[in-house]
């Protein structure tokens, strides 16, 4: 009964997209557990290239089932229009299952995400405006409207009608806005039941199938696990639960079934909205890679911040996440750059420490040292077996496996499927 858990290991697009669509050729289930469309998993593949915001990127695959576990937050919306762009691309999505438990992203959700950005001022936390914070929070204050709550007519009407009291006063007494019509709200949810009602399902159950019958089973993280809500750089995180852990409750499965966690890390560092980032490189460094990678973001366009690899923040990830094998994406952008570096500890205070700091205000004041090597002659681009990647850039995978603690088990050389060197496959 084999569950294995991907995780962003960094702060978010790390390649997950291409790692989660390559590995689900031995999966029979793919299931999303935590964020929500502020998520963008990039896929590059025969049927063409793709952007998922809620769909596992699975899907591809004819023969998996794919679950929206009930840690996602759903904007009915953006599921329902990636569903169709996903059937317009001859992509089969009958094979998706949506959970009943699931909380849905209402429109007041985005608007109070935005409202609140522009009241953090100059604190913003640079989120993706997607109303994932504070569907959570309702979630959270037991106020949510669950997946399952749409199909139920009569409930939902003096629910939303609750909500929205509440939500309306908010809107238009704190932060001078336009209040949202109950009516309107209402048939949207009814619209939105009416096309997702084949999907709906207690997808738990579904998992736990698969898992009595051995089935393989992929536990698609979104986000990173520095943006973690317990275990990031608080408060410039998100609202969930990307680390392995929130796998195990945003599906409903048991610990117990988790055979191995997989932490995906970008072979330097990027960083979107707002944070500390010791590594970050603001000079003609950072502009290269951030232009040679096309570092702008999947969801919002947004330029990322990039920097060297952080060895520090890489080692403590995969220590919270208890990674069984680690995945190293976009080397091949570091062809060509000379030299190259490696964080390997921080200064801080006139001490040099190896420990991730617990607050991001300590972090701030955090200076990264660095090792340097030069960079390597040759190409990594495209390169699909290990024999054929330079000597150099294999002595920097090796020093990146030693620092982050885990084997590294495969390398990406591309953003298309087949251009990866698969060391020893994370899947037995
Ligand atoms: P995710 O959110 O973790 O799925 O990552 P994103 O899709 O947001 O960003 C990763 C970007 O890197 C996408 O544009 C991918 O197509 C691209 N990518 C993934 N792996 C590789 C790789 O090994 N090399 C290169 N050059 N690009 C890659
Ligand atoms: P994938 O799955 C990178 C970041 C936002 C912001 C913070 C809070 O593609 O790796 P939110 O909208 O979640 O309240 O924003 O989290 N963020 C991501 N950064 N990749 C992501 O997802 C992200 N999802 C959220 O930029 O800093
Ligand atoms: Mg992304």
């Amino acid at each position: 009964m084999p569950a294995y858990v991907i995780v962003g290991a960094q702060w978010g697009d790390e390649g997950k997209g291409k790692i989660i669509d390559y590995l689900s050729e031995k999966a029979h289930v793919v299931a999303r557990y935590s964020g929500g469309n502020n998520a963008g998993h990039t896929v590059i593949n025969e049927k063409g290239e793709f952007r998922l915001h809620l769909v596992p990127a699975g899907i591809f695959w004819p023969h998996t089932t794919c679950l929206i576990g009930n840690g996602v937050v759903v904007d009915a919306e953006v599921l329902w229009k990636e569903m169709e762009e996903l059937r317009a691309k001859d992509v089969d999505v009958s094979r998706l299952q949506i959970s009943d438990k699931a909380h849905l992203i209402m429109p007041y959700h985005i608007a109070l995400d935005k409202l609140e950005e522009q009241a953090r001022g100059n604190k913003a936390l640079g989120t993706t405006s997607r109303g994932v914070g504070p569907a959570y929070v309702d979630k959270a204050g037991r106020s949510g409207i669950r997946l399952g709550d749409i199909l139920d007519h009569p409930s939902l009407l003096p629910r939303l009608q609750h909500v929205l009291e509440q939500k309306n006063f908010l809107i238009t007494r704190l932060y001078n806005a336009e209040p949202f019509s109950l009516e309107e709200l209402y048939e949207r949810c009814i619209q939105w039941g009416e096309r997702l009602s084949p999907y709906i399902h207690a997808v738990e159950n579904t998992a736990r199938r698969a898992l009595a019958e051995n089935k393989v089973i992929l536990l698609e993280g979104a986000q990173g696990s520095l943006l973690d809500l317990d275990h990031g750089t608080y408060p410039y995180v998100t609202s969930s639960s990307p680390t392995a852990g929130g796998a195990c409750t945003g599906l409903g499965l048991s610990p117990m079934a988790i055979a191995g966690i997989f932490g995906v890390y970008k072979a330097y560092t990027t960083r979107v909205g707002a944070g500390p980032f010791p590594t970050e490189l603001s000079d003609s460094v950072g502009e290269a890679i951030r232009q040679k990678a096309w570092e702008y973001g999947a969801t919002t366009g947004r330029a990322r911040r990039c920097g060297w690899f952080d060895a520090v923040a890489a080692r403590y990830s995969a220590t919270v996440n208890g990674l069984t094998s680690a995945l190293l994406t976009r080397l091949d952008v570091l062809d060509g750059i000379d030299p190259v570096k490696v964080c390997v500890a921080y200064r801080l205070n006139g001490k040099t420490i190896t420990e991730f700091p617990s607050s991001a205000a300590v972090l701030e004041k955090c200076q990264p040292v660095y090792e340097q090597t030069p960079g390597w002659k040759g190409s990594t681009a495209n390169v699909t077996s290990l024999d054929d990647i330079p000597e150099g850039a294999l002595r920097y995978v090796k020093r990146l496996e030693e620092l982050i603690g885990c084997r590294i088990d495969v390398i990406s050389t591309g953003p298309r499927r087949p251009e990866t060197v698969c060391i020893r496959s994370p899947i037995p």
